[in-house]
């Protein structure tokens, strides 16, 4: 018999994966976007995706979600256990994964209460609604001065706010965002990865997509960086702190001047073309698929 599992060492928590990819592979019709891509994310963790314009960040996020269709073309997804991959975004969601896209989709013309009932459909108790109600007002108080306010005349920081809420009112296990401090004035990014931090402590785990390479690792636990599709380097979120190319490519000025409270808006914008257009000359490099390019 086998006596190493009871030594005490063994028992260090080795975090739970919650949800697991494993040579995932999607296509846009013969163009590969996402290469052998395999990761974990531990329960009750924030893990973030780094990676330039182009490289693959929403797609991954689209895969899991299981909103492009017939994606991913190989390899398996698994949350708590169960495979997703091929299953329909709405058992996905049921499955317990909230997803904010990219571009904070509200519903422009229901208020602000409606957005969130919305985003509680999946849940039956109405007793759990109310409670995980109070708490997106408890995240984010101006949503609660707003309840009645149409969503679409909403502030640009103030939608990313509903959207984020809506997506905790299904009572998630695992949120997925997109870019969530994308166009935010710096303190409202703060207030934004503040509220990431505290959403982990209280219980749910967030893979998280950002271009904010330096406010994301000061929230992540750990964290991947995507090039043309592919997972270049991966570690705790210290590691890729320390690593240069991290710093070089993502921790560069654009993500410091957002950190500034003071800079303003007009330099935030301005540093963020600058990535968008590195990104861009970065990301171009995807592949076609071999299987494809006959049919
Ligand atoms: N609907 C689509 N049809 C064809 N190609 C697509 C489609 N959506 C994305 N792509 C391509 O797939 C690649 C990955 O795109 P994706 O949107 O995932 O990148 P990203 O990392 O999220 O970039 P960004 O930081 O700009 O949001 C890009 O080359 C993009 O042009
Ligand atoms: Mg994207």
């Amino acid at each position: 018999m086998d006596n190493t599992a009871s030594h005490p060492t063994s028992h260090t928590p080795v975090a739970e994966a919650l949800l697991k990819l494993d040579g995932v592979e999607t296509y846009y019709g013969p163009l590969r976007a996402l290469h052998d891509v395999s990761l974990t994310v531990a329960k009750g963790t924030v893990k973030v995706i780094l990676g330039s314009n182009g490289a693959g960040k929403s797609t991954l996020l689209g895969t899991i979600m299981g909103v492009l269709g017939g994606q991913p073309r190989r390899g398996t997804i698994t949350f708590q256990g169960e495979r997703i991959d091929g299953m329909a975004t709405e058992k996905i969601v049921r499955a317990g994964i909230s997803y904010v896209p990219e571009g904070r989709r509200v519903f422009p013309e229901l208020t602000v209460s409606e957005n969130l009932k919305v985003g509680a459909y999946t849940v039956r108790d109405r007793q759990s609604t109310r409670r995980t109600l109070e708490r997106v007002h408890d995240y984010f108080p101006v949503l609660t001065d707003r309840k009645d306010q149409s969503a679409g005349t909403l502030s640009g920081g103030e939608q990313q706010m509903l959207a984020i809420g809506r997506a905790l009112m299904n009572e998630p296990e695992l949120l997925l965002l997109d870019e969530p401090s994308l166009g935010l004035a710096p303190l409202l990014v703060r207030q934004v990865f503040d509220i990431i931090s505290q959403i982990r402590d209280e219980g749910v785990t967030v893979l998280l997509v950002e271009q904010n390479a330096r406010m994301a690792l000061k929230v992540a636990d750990d964290g991947v960086v995507l090039e043309g599709g592919e997972i270049v380097i991966s570690g705790t979120a210290a590691e890729l702190v320390d690593n240069d190319e991290v710093e070089e490519l993502y921790m560069g000025a654009a993500s410091t001047t957002s950190e500034q409270e003071s800079a303003s808006t007009t330099s935030e914008q301005s540093a963020t073309s600058d990535t968008s257009e590195r990104g861009a000359q970065r990301g171009a490099q995807n592949d076609v698929d071999p299987e494809s390019q006959d049919s």
